[in-house]
């Protein structure tokens, strides 16, 4: 009777993960289909492109990315290329809540592919193009580790792959992030503080933001 009973609860498992598995392979194809438009801007596989003009969203953290596409949608963060994709009729909740968890799950890696004798010329291709490894900024990296495990790891975690509310900063292209730092210093973009023109960003020099981007272009291989 046991034995019966463990057999019925192993196939109810292997069921019930098959439904799973079934349902969420679903929900990717139509994910894909609502990231259609977005990949003439952020690229394929979320990578963003233009040395950074359009950043990489692949990988970045879905509460992130859901309240910001929440924001280009109220205009709170201005952006024109944003804004039309955003609108209500465009992408509503369900697609949003869909898009980001499509994006999320994108691994790029930051090294190149070890191929076998097997891989052909497409699946080879395939894999370099999904190579992420953003050229190393100019600054001083060790100054730039210490202003950012000091000033910014709190939040963006201590190897810049952020968490929950926190932006992923490593792997993003450093000219992106300028434009951001900018947009929060002229607060254009509220960064850390509810109230504008406080926070963190406002008590550093620009060299020392500068440096801090550096080191994190220098540790894009940590870990993966
Ligand atoms: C016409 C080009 C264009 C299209 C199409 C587009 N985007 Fe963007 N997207 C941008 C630009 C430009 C930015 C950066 C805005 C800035 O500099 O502040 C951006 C920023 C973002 C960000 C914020 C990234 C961050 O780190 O804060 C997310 C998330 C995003 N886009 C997702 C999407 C999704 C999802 C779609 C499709 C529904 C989409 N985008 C379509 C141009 C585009
Ligand atoms: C107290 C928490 C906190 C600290 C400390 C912090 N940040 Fe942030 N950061 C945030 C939050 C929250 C956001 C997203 C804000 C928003 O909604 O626009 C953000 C966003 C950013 C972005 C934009 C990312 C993107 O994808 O658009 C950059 C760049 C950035 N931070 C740089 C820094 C740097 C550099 C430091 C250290 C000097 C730092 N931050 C310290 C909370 C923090």
């Amino acid at each position: 009777m046991r034995k019966i009973r463990r057999v019925f609860i192993v196939l109810g498992l292997l069921l019930g993960s098959g439904f799973a598995l079934q349902a969420s392979a679903l929900d990717m194809e139509k994910a894909k289909e609502i990231y259609g438009p977005c990949a003439a801007c952020h690229g394929e596989f979320g990578a963003g492109g233009k040395k950074g003009e359009y950043p990489r969203i692949a990988g970045q953290l879905p509460k992130y990315m859901e309240q910001q596409l929440k924001a280009f949608q109220s205009q709170a963060r201005l952006n024109l290329p944003m804004y039309p994709y955003t609108k209500e009729r465009e992408l509503p909740d369900e697609d949003m809540k869909l898009v980001v968890a499509y994006l999320t799950q994108i691994e790029l890696p930051t090294k190149q592919p070890v191929f076998s004798d097997n891989d052909g010329a497409l699946v080879r291709l395939l894999a370099m193009e999904k190579v992420m490894i953003v050229p190393r900024a100019e600054g001083d990296i060790e100054h730039g580790q210490a202003i950012y495990q000091k000033n910014c790891a709190a939040c963006h975690g201590k190897a810049g792959l952020g968490r929950g509310m926190f932006p992923r900063l490593v792997g993003q292209y450093t000219s992106y992030l300028k434009k951001q730092v900018d947009a929060y210093l002229k607060a254009e973009r509220p960064h850390d503080e509810e109230t504008a023109k406080e926070g963190v960003l406002y008590t550093l020099q620009a060299k020392d933001v500068q440096d801090a981007l550096a080191y994190l272009t220098s540790i894009q291989e940590v870990e993966q």
